[in-house]
């Protein structure tokens, strides 16, 4: 089936149309910068200009950044904090006028490198991790998703969370190469470790292109691989997340 996925970050808010049967994105993506103030209504017209842009009718998916639970925001992350408790799913349902559904953008990520990735037919316990503005983590037992893992929250020193520490932008704010933020996020990846003891973590985002700059600084027993996605997973597993989570009747 053709669906529109659309990944929203604290950036950029992109969109195309993929293929769910074979994960293949069909056009090019289009994107529009993220409004600034990341206010929901501003946000929610953007989703419809994307919309609009591919003159699109059928089932809508959007990876999200921030907590999603059942349709509604429930931390408005790094965007405005009149989302909190914003139910999601009912302001780009009613912005498109089509049937879209919302999750966390991590998850997303997730459901392409499950689905069309690295991560198909893996068992066990597998780790998504996207290195981006935050540090995103969609879980995945025996392929089934389970929502909302705040790996990135956990708290860090000084930093109210460690994302603020080992994230891509915390790489750009303190000017690290990759060897010293390899070494950051590598502490992130033994929290990882220790607290949910996965048996796979692949990692996604803009960091993930460069995987051989920072991989010896990878020190945990548990294998870490690069999806192959990278950018375009978040797309990709929000339009799989449409099919996936679309209300049965
Ligand atoms: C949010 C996550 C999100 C991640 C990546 C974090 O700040 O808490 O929900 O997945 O950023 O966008």
């Amino acid at each position: 089936m053709n669906v529109l996925g659309i990944d929203i970050g604290g950036s950029g808010m992109k969109g195309a149309i993929v293929n769910t049967a074979t994960g293949e994105m069909l056009t090019k993506r289009f994107r529009i910068p993220t409004p600034e103030g990341r206010k929901p209504k501003d946000m929610a017209k953007v989703v419809n200009k994307i919309v609009k842009h591919f003159d699109h009718k059928g089932p809508v998916g959007v990876g999200f950044p921030t907590i999603i639970k059942h349709g509604v925001c429930k931390s408005p992350g790094n965007l405005h904090k009149k989302w909190l408790n914003t139910n999601v799913h009912e302001l780009f349902s009613e912005a498109t006028g089509l049937p879209v559904i919302v999750i966390n953008d991590a998850d997303a990520a997730g459901y392409a490198t499950m689905n069309y990735g690295t991560g198909k037919g893996k068992k066990g316990l597998v780790i998504m991790i996207t290195i981006g503005t935050g540090l995103g983590s969609g879980a995945f037992l025996d392929g089934e998703l389970l929502p909302n893992f705040e790996m990135g929250q956990i708290p860090y020193k000084k930093y109210d969370k460690i994302e603020m520490w080992a994230s891509n932008a915390a790489m750009e704010r303190d000017n690290l190469s990759y060897k010293k933020w390899g070494k950051r996020f590598n502490k992130f990846l033994k929290y990882v470790d220790t607290l949910i003891c996965p048996d796979l973590i692949i990692l996604g985002g803009g960091a993930s292109k460069d995987f051989e700059e920072y991989k010896d600084c990878i020190t945990i027993d548990t294998p870490v691989v690069p999806a192959e996605l990278q950018n375009h997973a978040g797309i990709i597993g929000a339009a799989a997340a449409a099919i996936h989570q679309a209300p049965k009747d």
